[in-house]
């Protein structure tokens, strides 16, 4: 495993998935019912932006920081001012410029309600170690050194009947996307009320979209959703990144018709930024 998630940590793509799973996580809380967070590759939990690997990779600057300073008023900043001020509660000094940037696991527990449960899976030792530091003494939260698909098989279904799985691999495997289709289809056939929401670079168009229609032909109810930040050219950076949400919150879908537009133009990095939010049923041809 060479993936260092510290390179990457409050890029465009860890924007859009946060930004995702906090409206996700906010859509559980309209009810008391309990929910269960299910996150398969956790990573760290929080990272340092003033570390060498993040100034380096110029990422943050590129994503989270840039938003921050960008974002104005309008519909879009208040779907996602829940997330920037989750990015915000993570700093140890507010008044200083932001340095840290939460993983998806400090996102989830600063979500978390005294009913609400979550599992953080990660293999990497360092990476476990540091999760479990940053998440603290809390009963709530169960955080294990454990491959996330053997996880996924082995958690699932939660007692609950609600909540989100989070599925975020580092794809440098040949094989990932088909564990990942997988191990997807196998949790969703035992806890079909789940959410699941799953990350992908999208690299090769073709292998992205082919990787969208087979999920969406196995479920009734999906949304998709890709940010591309300037026009993709080979030898630059990650340009386009894409979400595969089943059974999505029904306001979803709206939500990133307000927030995708902001997100594209705020974080463009040169031409051809754009964004796509499509949903449908099983077997729809336009997915
Ligand atoms: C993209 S990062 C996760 C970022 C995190 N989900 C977030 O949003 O903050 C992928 C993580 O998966 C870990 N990892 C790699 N292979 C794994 C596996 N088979 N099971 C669980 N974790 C894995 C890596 O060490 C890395 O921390």
């Amino acid at each position: 495993m060479n993936y260092r998630h510290e390179f990457h940590a409050g890029n465009f793509a860890d924007v859009l998935k946060h930004a995702v799973l906090v409206r996700t996580l906010l859509y559980l809380r309209r009810k008391d019912k309990p929910f269960r967070v299910i996150d398969t590759h956790a990573g760290a939990g929080l990272y340092d932006l003033s570390a060498p690997e993040a100034v380096r990779s110029g990422e943050a600057r590129d994503g989270i920081l840039r938003l921050l300073e960008g974002v104005d008023a309008g519909a879009a900043a208040e779907l996602l001012a829940p997330y920037l001020d989750a990015v915000r509660a993570a700093q140890i000094d507010a008044f200083e410029p932001p340095r840290l940037y939460p993983g998806s696991p400090l996102i989830a527990q600063s979500l978390l309600r005294p009913q609400d449960r979550a599992l953080f899976c990660e293999l990497l030792p360092e990476a476990a170690q540091a999760l479990r530091r940053t998440l603290g003494r809390d009963a709530r939260v169960k955080p294990v050194e454990i491959d996330g698909y053997a996880g996924l098989k082995a958690y699932m279904p939660p007692k609950e009947r609600r909540g989100v799985v989070l599925i975020d691999p580092p794809f440098e495997r040949r094989d990932e996307y088909e564990r990942l289709f997988d191990a997807v289809v196998a949790a969703m056939r035992k806890w079909p009320t789940g959410v699941f929401i799953v990350w992908q670079p999208v690299k090769e168009p073709e292998i992205a979209g082919a990787f969208c229609r087979a999920l969406a032909a196995r479920t009734k109810d999906w949304l998709r959703i890709e940010l591309q930040v300037e026009t993709p050219a080979p030898g630059r950076p990650l340009a386009r990144t894409g979400l595969m949400v089943v059974n999505p919150p029904y306001v979803l879908a709206q939500e990133m018709k307000i927030v995708l537009p902001a997100l594209a133009r705020i974080l463009a990095r040169g031409p051809g930024s754009e964004f796509l939010v499509e949903s449908g049923a099983a077997g729809d041809p336009s997915a």
